[in-house]
């Protein structure tokens, strides 16, 4: 289909129910927490299809360009229901079925990807992001377990190699531009061709995955006439590792980054599994988790614990600099008009050095955080020769804790007394606010006790011991 005149901050949800009469694709929250809005878009990825479920309600119409749209009109042939479809209704998966278009596509992204083969938690983690209120999740989770462990067979995976052969034809790599000077959406195909056009035009709104610029949409009704979609980029989706560590283009999904930087630690990967959910980690950008500048992000205490670097670009000047160094002031970024979020430098740990990261909300899935708490431990012997510390949710940015740092260099694991002193500079580094997620006492109370759990686990304490659900407690035997 080739649409070639919408208003720019049209949202793919809108398009299918308003203009394309799709209503079977329903708007629940609108805004990215509840999945029953949740479709399917295939893009070629590594020479295979990508099956990736993604809120309609906050993807852009125009971010679809050049990929495959499945909504749950597609999936039934002649008639016949689609065999997610057949395996919901036979284990009772539905009651009032407002919830069931949106868990049928993302399990249907699951058969996809599965390969064959999955398990219940994997599952429970592929329906963070849906929402169920009526029916309960055990004859959801029972139809899906049935359906996925066993090989994909429906007349996606018998049209594969046409649907492949129609999405290259598609990428036909020029950039698109909709609309005029004073209101469009573009996006171009280049890192020059964005550069130039972002120098242009200073004052547009660059959209990656849209998780947040959505919200901006569908929630605060801001009125955005210029977008520059970075998703066609070529040069930002490339990942790399390098001889030390990852450069990740700003474009890489947290889907896809989860996969490279939780090879570094598996509290990594644990915080990653728990960021969003798998929709939102799908359409979601490393760039735009670091540009948007949250303080309640999950993802930059993590990097500047790491210490990784941001390269940033302007025209055709590039600049690279310590990540907790790009974050200046609640809502300031050290980034120009019409500079952009290029790539990310994240290095591995080097051997001797340890790492933790603690996501603390009030639900485990699909939650923002109250506070994050990331360590990096430099041991020599059983002293701590250095620390990187930062928090997330404890100030207007992501911020290290130079205080905690200091207290902790040279400490012996073995002085609990040291714990305690490294654990009380919190309060140097930090005057946390009350909001709705933590009270500044909790914020500050809970923020201490993660720098003892950190070295708790650090002097040999089993995670098992020290974590209740995440899933380091079984990897920390291999370490
Ligand atoms: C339901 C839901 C759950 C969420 N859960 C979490 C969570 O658990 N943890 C968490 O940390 N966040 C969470 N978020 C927030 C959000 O998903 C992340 O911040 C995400 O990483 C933003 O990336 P994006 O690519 O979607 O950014 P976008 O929405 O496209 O952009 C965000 C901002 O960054 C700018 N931007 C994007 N890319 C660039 C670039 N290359 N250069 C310059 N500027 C750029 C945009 O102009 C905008 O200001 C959640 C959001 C939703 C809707
Ligand atoms: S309507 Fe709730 S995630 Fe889209
Ligand atoms: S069946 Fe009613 S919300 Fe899920």
């Amino acid at each position: 289909m080739r649409l070639d005149g919408f208003a720019p901050r049209t949202t793919l949800l809108d398009w299918l129910r308003l203009e394309a009469r799709s209503t079977g694709t329903k708007e629940g929250c609108a805004e990215g927490d509840c999945g029953a809005c949740a479709v399917v878009v295939v893009r070629e990825r590594g020479g295979r299809l990508s099956y990736e479920p993604v809120n309609s309600c906050i993807t852009l119409i125009g971010q679809l360009d050049g990929a495959e749209l499945i909504t749950v009109e597609d999936l039934a042939e002649d008639g016949v229901l689609h065999p997610v479809q057949q395996a919901m209704a036979k284990e009772h998966g539905s009651q009032c079925g407002f919830c069931t278009p949106g868990i049928v596509m993302s399990l249907f992204a699951h058969y996809q990807a599965c390969g064959g083969a999955t398990n219940r938690a994997t599952i429970n983690d592929v329906l963070a992001g849906n929402l169920c209120r009526c029916t309960g999740y055990r004859p959801i989770v029972d139809a899906a377990l049935q359906v996925c462990n066993g090989a994909a067979a429906d007349r996606f995976t018998r049209s594969a190699a046409a649907r492949m052969q129609a999405l290259r034809m598609l990428d036909d790599k020029a950039d698109v531009f909709v609309g005029d000077a004073n209101s469009f959406f573009a996006a171009p195909a280049s890192e020059d061709s964005l550069a130039e056009l972002y120098a242009q035009h200073p004052d547009a709104t660059i959209v990656a995955g849209a998780t947040d610029v959505g919200l901006w949409i569908t929630k605060k009704l801001t009125p955005l006439e210029k977008i520059i979609h970075v998703g066609r980029v070529a040069e930002l989706s490339r990942s790399e590792e390098t001889g030390d560590g990852f450069a990740l283009g700003a474009t890489v999904s947290l889907n896809r980054a989860a996969l490279l930087l939780g090879s570094i630690d598996p509290d990594v990967s644990e915080v990653l599994r728990r960021f969003g959910s798998v929709q939102v980690r799908a359409s979601g950008t490393v760039g735009g988790s670091i540009a948007n500048g949250s303080p309640i992000g999950d993802l930059a205490p993590m990097l500047i614990a790491l210490g990784a670097d941001v390269e940033l670009r302007h025209g055709r000047q590039t600049r690279r600099l310590k990540l907790e160094d790009f974050f200046i002031d609640y809502g300031k970024q050290d980034r120009k008009r019409g500079e952009f979020v290029r790539r990310l430098h994240v290095p591995k740990l080097p051997a001797g050095a340890h790492f933790r990261a603690y996501k603390i909300t009030k639900r485990f899935d699909e939650d923002i955080s109250a506070l994050l708490a990331a360590f990096r431990f430099d041991l020599d012997g059983a002293r701590i020769a250095a620390a990187r510390v930062a928090f997330g949710g404890m100030a207007g940015i992501p911020k290290r804790a130079k205080a905690v740092e200091e207290k902790l260099r040279g400490l012996s694991l073995a002085d609990t007394r040291g714990w305690r002193a490294a654990a009380d500079a919190v309060r140097e580094d930090f005057t946390p606010l009350t909001d709705l997620r933590a009270s500044a006492a909790y914020r500050s109370g809970v923020a201490g006790n993660l720098v003892i759990k950190a070295l708790a686990e650090l002097a040999g304490v089993d995670a098992a011991a020290t974590r209740v659900a995440e899933r380091r407690s079984f990897a920390h035997a291999a370490e």
